[in-house]
């Protein structure tokens, strides 16, 4: 990755041979077509996760290939954001290839469905045969599956977390506002809103990472963080001494916690060689080992298909009564299935709230 965003998208049409002139022209329209054309000054060292993925698929779609393979192109854009690129995707007039584990936006376009599992083929099929089976073998493609335990009953009066008046300002960016905030034990709440609102430096002020410019947070109890990219910070050789990092080495509760997020079995392989995934259940092992009071998640679904989702709603909807947990979250449909209520952040599209 290049340090800037306009030398980032114009490093791909350079190396095609694009006369200079023209690869700022392009370079602007491939962003401003992803809803990037604000970020063209920008470092990219200082882009949110769905404004890095917009730069990618900006790079990509600069160099107007005719097939474009595209995987989990969504999996960080906002749901307004994620609509458009499909549109655009597909109007490119490129044959396009999708993987996705938000497969509702995709299907709506699709010709063609390939179902992998295991490494196999289970399906290659036109849209209206490929609905039918995956109605019949895997329903959480279509939609989320209802079955969750009921939402909480338990919560309680007191808060376990309380943000108020909260602002924050980057090194070399505005300072801007983030929405008040309360979440009391027994309850999920969503935390929503456009890329690049607020919402991970929310996540960040809340868990203690960052310290507010202005405004107060007051937390009850010990807070967990799953960070919104948690692979780049896994550090051992196999995962159950990943998650026993938390708990002083204790691999018996390591491994208890790893078959609660549905990773019996992957006690003794390395952290690297797991899938997306697989590498975000992981990740969330190692902060549920911990027992925090307050649980932050930033972005839980990311690489996690439909079923797994299902079970990650479960699980969390099971664990709730033990505390406070907020949700960050892209994935509206993932937001619906599992919070109580939710918070919205951000002015309005792709900009934090300036003060
Ligand atoms: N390390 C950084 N340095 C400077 N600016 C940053 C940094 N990280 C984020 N920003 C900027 O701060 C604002 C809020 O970013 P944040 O990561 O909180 O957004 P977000 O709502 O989590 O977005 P996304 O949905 O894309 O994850 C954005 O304008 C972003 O460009
Ligand atoms: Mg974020």
């Amino acid at each position: 990755m290049l340090t800037h965003v306009a030398a980032e998208v114009a490093f791909g049409l350079e190396n095609l041979g694009t006369p200079p002139g023209e690869i700022r022209a392009q370079a602007a329209a491939a962003l401003a077509s992803v809803g990037a054309a604000h970020l063209l000054e920008r470092p990219t060292s200082a882009l949110s996760g769905g404004e890095l993925q917009r730069l990618c698929l900006a790079s990509a779609l600069a160099l107007r290939p005719r097939l474009l393979l595209l995987d989990e192109p969504t999996s960080q854009l906002d749901p307004e954001a994620a609509a458009a690129f499909l549109d655009t995707a597909t109007r490119t007039g490129a044959a396009v290839v999708i993987s996705e584990q938000r497969p509702a936006r995709p299907l709506a376009h699709a010709f063609r469905v390939v179902f992998l599992a295991g490494g196999r083929i289970e399906l290659d099929a036109p849209i209206a045969d490929a609905e039918r089976w995956l109605a019949l073998h895997h329903p959480s493609f279509l939609g989320p599956q209802p079955e969750l335990p009921a939402q909480s009953d338990e919560v309680s009066s007191a808060p376990l977390l309380t943000c108020r008046g909260l602002s924050f300002a980057y090194a070399d960016g505005p300072p801007f506002a983030l929405p008040e905030l309360e979440l009391r034990r027994g309850e999920i709440v969503a935390l929503v809103g456009p890329n690049g609102s607020g919402k991970s430096t929310l996540a960040r002020l809340a868990t203690g990472l960052l310290e507010p410019r202005t405004g107060k947070i007051e937390r009850l109890g010990r807070a967990g963080l799953l960070l919104q990219d948690p692979g780049r910070y896994l550090v051992t050789e196999r995962a159950e001494e990943e998650v026993a990092l938390g708990v002083g080495g204790d691999l018996g509760r390591a491994r208890q916690q790893l078959a609660r997020v549905g990773l019996a079995g992957f006690e003794r392989r390395h952290p690297r060689d797991l899938s997306s995934g697989e590498r975000e259940r992981l990740a969330l092992a190692c902060v549920l080992v911990t027992e925090p009071e307050v649980l932050v998640l930033d972005e839980p679904t990311r690489g996690v298909d439909p079923e797994r989702k299902d079970e990650l709603a479960r699980l969390l909807r099971v664990e709730a009564p033990r505390r406070g947990t907020l949700v960050v979250t892209n994935d509206d449909v993932f937001a619906a299935q599992v919070a109580d209520r939710t918070v919205s952040v951000g002015a309005g599209r792709g900009e934090p709230a300036l003060v």
